[in-house]
């Protein structure tokens, strides 16, 4: 069976060449003819631990093809999955739906009356509504077209994204009609054969399921930072806290890291979507407002914590930051606490020197390049004559720093850990003042 995927960014492209992993034909289209040049020639514009293997697998067994030509895309394909960007409009929680519905205007254009019944699926991340727009748009432009709408949300996370598309806690499909739910029975026939659960629902509650479990691990996420705070004051530790709570089978183990905050191109999007969604419909989500502010503020407060273990000021002082992406295993510094705090301290006047392995890139299109920013390609170099290093990013290295060289190479033996990759003790023990999250 042949499907087609509209937009090739993290969701569109991870998800074609996974289709195509499992056995379909899959056509990759996207309006970017560079990133299609880029993705012929088997390179891939994105981070993405283990994609371009699989990507070079497909290519090979000829089950996956790249074009900017929508209508040698659509051709034959049964499935269209559209995977394009939502944008944040402004900070008032609305989407930018506009490359969506312009997917859906150009779905109805190149569907020709002789064609099979067309199964068009949201998996970009759309709010509750989406699909009915759709609908509407696509008959309106083509009222002979055969077709159903699907709403069909994505779960995968930046740096494990091909594990979390292949083995999904659970699969979430609404639909309207027998013929749609046929379809993606057959979608993802092989999964239901894993015994991975099918939630089949109406085309809104699916829209919602998405960003209900966004905002839930989010809200996670907020509850254990502020926990964290709190185990500061009374000299407890963050690190039993959440062990121990999380040991309880009904509030599990995941996302009780205590960080900086969330980032992200997703949670803090989806987070402020939801709220306008409640707001929209005389609905009120106290707790979802109250984990926007709570993380809003929590990344200039570490920029605060990080001043006041220097003595309270970074005037003219240089920093060290370990870690720029929003989290590990990605290049994506969108929404990234490691951002906001380089911003804070700049504007304090500190001089910073930045390093990550992989969001180099991307940090210097945000944060320029000056005489108050210098980039590196090797944390050790990076710590050379600094007044402080601060980890903000759980990059699986800098659990292995070799301590001895950072020591001889800072001016002042401070790290501040805000993703507590580092044992305390240790660190103490040769001389650091060392601070984390959560303790003391
Ligand atoms: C998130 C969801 O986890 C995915 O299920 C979803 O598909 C995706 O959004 C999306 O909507 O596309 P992602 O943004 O890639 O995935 O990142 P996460 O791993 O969920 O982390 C989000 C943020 O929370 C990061 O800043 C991370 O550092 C932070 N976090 C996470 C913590 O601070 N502590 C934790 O214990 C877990």
């Amino acid at each position: 069976m042949k499907i087609a995927v509209i937009g090739s960014g993290y969701v569109g492209l991870v998800s074609g060449i996974c289709f195509a992993e499992i056995g379909f034909e899959v056509s990759c289209i996207d309006v970017d003819a560079n990133k299609i040049n880029l993705l012929n020639q088997g390179s891939i514009p994105i981070y993405e631990p283990g994609l371009k293997a699989l990507l070079a697998r497909a290519v090979k067994n000829k089950k996956i093809s790249f074009t900017t030509n929508l209508s040698e895309g659509l051709s034959k394909s049964a499935i269209i999955l559209i995977a394009v960007g939502t944008p944040q409009n402004e900070n008032n929680g609305n989407i930018d739906l506009s490359y969506i519905y312009s997917a859906a205007k150009d779905i109805a254009l190149n569907i020709s009356d002789q064609e099979c019944h067309k199964i068009i699926v949201t998996k970009s991340t759309v709010t509750v509504g989406t699909g009915q727009q759709i609908k509407r748009i696509i008959k309106e432009v083509n009222p002979s077209a055969k077709f159903s709408v699907v709403s069909n949300p994505e779960f995968l996370r930046e740096g494990s994204a091909i594990e979390d598309f292949m083995n999904p806690d659970r699969i979430v499909v609404g639909t309207e009609d027998i013929i749609a739910k046929e379809a993606m029975t057959m979608l993802y026939s092989s999964f239901l054969a894993k015994q991975i659960p099918v939630i089949f629902t109406d085309i809104a509650t699916a829209e919602l399921i998405k960003y209900a479990a966004n905002s839930f691990l989010a809200t996670k996420v907020a509850f254990i930072n502020e926990m964290a705070d709190l185990c500061e004051k009374i000299n407890g530790n963050i690190k039993d806290l959440s062990l121990a709570t999380g040991l309880d089978s009904r509030i599990g183990s995941k996302f009780l890291n205590p960080g900086p905050g969330f980032g992200g191109s997703c949670f803090p999007k989806d987070i402020l979507a939801l709220s306008h969604i409640a707001k929209e419909n005389n609905s009120q989500l106290a707790i979802v407002d109250a984990v926007i502010s709570s993380n809003n503020n929590r990344k200039t407060r570490m920029a605060e914590k990080i001043v006041s273990v220097c003595e309270g000021s970074v005037t003219d002082k240089t920093i060290t930051i370990l870690g720029l992406a929003f989290k590990a295993n990605t290049d994506d510094i969108r929404y990234s606490p490691a951002i906001v705090i380089a911003k804070e301290l700049l504007k304090k006047g500190a001089k910073l020197r930045l390093y990550d392995q992989e969001a180099v890139a991307n940090t210097k299109k945000e944060l320029g390049e000056n005489s108050q920013i210098s980039y590196f390609s090797d944390p050790y170099e990076a710590a050379q004559s600094s007044h402080a290093l601060i980890i903000a990013t759980e990059w699986k290295e800098f659990h292995n720093l070799d301590l001895k060289v950072l020591k001889n190479n800072l001016s002042d033996p401070l790290i501040v850990d805000l993703r507590n990759m580092l044992n305390p003790e240790k660190v103490r023990s040769l001389g650091f003042r060392y601070f984390f999250i959560g303790g003391k």
